[in-house]
């Protein structure tokens, strides 16, 4: 009899299917997070489970949206959009004849296009390009329609809600100029992202607290690369990056880091 699959063999398969290397996110976090799903699907194991994503690709889409928490908010932690708008995109404008930004892990798009938003606040939309990527093509495709409910807008400033959003019954649709500012691409932060050009300013939040410390350095590594001198990371609130002086970065303001 065939002995049923550990986490380590679903893995494995796991990878092969998807190309997505599980092993580089916190082991027990994730092992946690799909034995409930396993549970709750009814399946009996790691082996039966797989079966079912291999062979159900709205099962496997669903398990991705599962496991990469595709939770954002327009406005996220308010005092970070607040510093970018004050302090952060006015100095590299001023330093900066154009810019590129890069929401890294941006899910259904609220936070490349709250910068879009900011940006237009600034009257700076013709000096910047946003790039937003992530490897969940669902949360893409809703990034991309723009389509979005109250909790998700919640935060939005009031005068800037009927600005930036036609609204339609009780959803909320983020109108074509912002939209336009931004392009979507799939990627996978945790391979080597070919093609890239100088980011000036790089938001990459709520997204590296799932991934192992050597993980996470290796992509910081790899942001601050991208970043000129007086370049600008943004993380997550939840996150810290720990002697940032080792990357080359001092902390400027709450989760926002500059390259020195
Ligand atoms: C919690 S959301 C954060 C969204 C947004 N950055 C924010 O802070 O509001 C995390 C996102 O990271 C994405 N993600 C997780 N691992 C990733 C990877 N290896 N490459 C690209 N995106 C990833 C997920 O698909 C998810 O959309």
């Amino acid at each position: 009899m065939n002995k049923e699959w550990d986490f380590e063999e679903f893995k494995k398969k796991f990878r092969e299917k998807t190309s997505l290397d599980l092993d580089s996110y916190k082991q027990r976090q994730m092992e946690r997070r799909i034995r409930q799903m396993i549970t709750r699907e009814g399946c009996t194991g790691f082996q039966d489970f797989f079966q079912w994503l291999d062979t159900d690709q709205e099962a496997l889409n669903k398990f991705l949206t599962y496991l990469t928490i595709n939770t954002s908010g327009f406005f996220r932690d308010e005092h970070v959009y607040e510093n970018l708008k004050k302090n952060v995109l006015p100095e590299l404008l001023q330093k900066f004849k154009d810019i590129n930004i890069w929401s890294a892990g941006c899910s259904n798009g609220e936070e490349p296009y709250t910068v879009a938003i900011i940006l237009e606040e600034l009257n700076a939309h013709n000096r910047a390009s946003i790039l937003a990527g992530d490897f969940d093509q669902k949360a893409l495709e809703r990034a991309r329609e723009g389509k979005y409910s109250w909790r998700q807008v919640e935060k939005v400033p009031t005068a800037l809600l009927g600005k930036c959003f036609n609204k339609e019954g009780d959803w909320y649709y983020i109108k074509d100029r912002y939209k336009n500012m931004v392009t979507y691409r799939q990627q996978d932060l945790l391979k080597p992202l070919h093609g890239l050009q100088t980011m000036h300013l790089i938001l990459c939040r709520n997204v590296f607290i799932y991934f192992k410390t050597e993980i996470q350095e290796e992509v910081i590594n790899r942001f601050v690369n991208l970043m000129p001198l007086g370049g600008y990371l943004v993380i997550g609130c939840a996150e810290y990056i720990s002697e940032a002086h080792r990357f080359g970065l001092e902390r400027k303001y709450s989760a926002i880091y500059r390259k020195k």
